[in-house]
């Protein structure tokens, strides 16, 4: 299998984010050779339309950090029913100006883990709409709406063993869906 780089977006500024906990946790569950570069988000200016053609260099780090990609792993924790605000700005800033966007045809999936058992389901239909019209191909099934509980992890911080399985197929069928859609 061909090395890979993979442009991970966590969706959370939070120091204890749960959603960066499973995204260290999964990557591990990758194949040698896929790396997972990480799209800073927090840093990104408030998009403003005025700015287009003429970006902070924290936009231009993003997209050139998600054009060098493979693929996109979003992992997204869900606020109010929906994805969190910086989540939406990092991807409208990576979107244009308008013809521009870094997103576009890069295959995707999608991981939200939430402390409420629907484990973020609605912000992950949010986010598929976004990432709809972004043109960006994303794995439907499985799909992987995780909640934070006890058992998730081991002492190490690997899966734990209830959700192994579970979330290694998931990993599979990723690194399928980008084999699938990559150059
Ligand atoms: C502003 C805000 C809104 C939230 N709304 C929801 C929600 O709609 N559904 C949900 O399951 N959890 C909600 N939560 C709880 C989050 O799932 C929880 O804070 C989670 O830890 C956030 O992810 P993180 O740990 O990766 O930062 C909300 C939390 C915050 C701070």
């Amino acid at each position: 299998m061909a090395n890979r780089t993979i442009a991970l977006v966590i969706g959370s500024l939070r120091k204890e984010s749960f959603n960066r906990k499973l995204a260290e946790a999964m990557i591990r569950l990758a194949p040698d050779g896929w790396d997972f570069d990480e799209v800073r988000i927090g840093d990104l200016p408030l998009y403003d339309q005025d700015d287009d053609g003429n970006e902070a260099e924290p936009v231009r780090r993003l997209k050139q950090q998600v054009r060098a990609s493979d693929g996109v792993l979003l992992f997204t924790p869900e606020y109010n029913r929906s994805i969190p605000g910086v989540l939406k700005n990092a991807l409208d800033c990576g979107s244009r100006p308008y013809g521009d966007s870094a997103w576009q045809g890069k295959p995707a999936g999608i991981v939200s883990v939430s402390i409420g058992a629907p484990g973020g389901a609605m912000a992950q239909q949010h986010l598929r709409n976004v990432l709809a019209y972004l043109d960006m191909p994303t794995l439907n099934q499985p799909e992987a709406y995780i909640q934070h509980k006890d058992g998730l992890y081991d002492a190490d911080g690997n899966i734990g063993e209830a959700s192994r399985d579970f979330l290694q197929g998931w990993m599979d069928a990723y690194v399928a869906w980008v084999e699938r859609h990559a150059g």
